[in-house]
């Protein structure tokens, strides 16, 4: 709404973030959706909008509901081509994604190609709330002084602004934590997969389940919390109709043992409601 003018374009991911979707129809930019991740289209569409002044390209860096990364070097290739600026929203994957933690772009090797950068410091930072926005200095100037959820907002209280701070520090003084994740990612994944379950997206913590039935999903989630296991069943609206799931997000906390048991529960609860053999 504050970078973008009618004689602007934003192209945006279907499956994008509701907050993004939102932040869009507040701006008077003209609209573009491209379907999932799908390069082909988002070409066919920058096309068309090479017709307008300024083209954006809007972006999850990664998708909440299928754990599944925006194929960001082809979106910078595209992007460089047809002369369209990159914004991603790296609320999934700030603190974790990527070598050192810094997310989707260091991830794919395009940390100098993305132009803005939406995050949480709400999510894997901790602090459960407040975020921010990266950019070209200019650009952030105008922010400053044009974005009304900025201007007119209560800043963020001190503590959150401290914990998010330390958080900060953390990362960067050590790629443990972020090794760490990978590394207990992988273990989950595989170990899920090699059980029988399909587990969408890739190499991201946000591990899906996907079961397919919502009613499956609502019993299975219930029971894995009756073993002290606390995950959650999505379904329609949320998700797509018949693509009902429980989401598993795995925390630097976890330890090799609680992904395990984790793993075994999933096996003896999908056994006993029918979700495997
Ligand atoms: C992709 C994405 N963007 C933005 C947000 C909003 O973050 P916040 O609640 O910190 O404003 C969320 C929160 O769920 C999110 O998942």
């Amino acid at each position: 709404q504050a970078l973008l003018t009618p004689e602007d374009a934003v192209l945006s991911d279907e499956l994008n973030h509701a907050s993004i979707i939102d932040g869009i129809r507040l701006c008077k930019a003209n609209k573009y959706r491209y379907k999932h991740m799908d390069m082909q289209d988002l070409e066919a569409k920058l096309k068309e909008a090479q017709k307008h002044r300024l083209r954006l390209v809007a972006t999850d860096g990664a998708f909440s509901m299928d754990g599944d990364i925006a194929p960001l070097r082809e979106i910078c290739q595209l992007a460089q081509k047809y002369d369209a600026l990159v914004f991603i929203d790296e609320c999934h994957a700030t603190g974790f994604l990527g070598p050192n933690g810094r997310g989707t772009d260091e991830l794919l090797g395009v940390m100098d190609k993305v132009t803005i950068i939406n995050s949480t410091l709400g999510k894997a930072l901790g602090g459960a709330a407040g975020g921010y926005t990266t950019g070209p200095k200019p650009l952030i100037d105008l922010l400053r002084q044009r974005s009304r959820p900025y201007l007119f907002s209560n800043s963020l209280p001190p503590a959150v602004v401290g914990c998010a701070s330390k958080a900060l520090d953390l990362l960067m003084e050590s790629n443990a934590i972020a090794q760490s994740m990978a590394a207990k990612t992988q273990r989950f994944r595989s170990k899920m997969t090699a059980a029988g379950f399909t587990i969408s997206g890739k190499d991201h913590p946000i591990c899906p389940v996907m079961l397919g039935d919502a009613r499956l999903a609502s019993v299975m989630a219930e029971d894995m919390l009756n073993r002290g296991i606390y995950v959650i069943g999505f379904s329609y609206p949320v998700v797509p109709k018949g693509k009902a799931r429980i989401r598993v997000q795995i925390s630097a906390v976890h330890s090799d043992e609680d992904i395990d048991r984790c793993v075994e529960a999933f096996t003896q609860v999908g056994r006993k409601h029918g979700a495997l053999p």
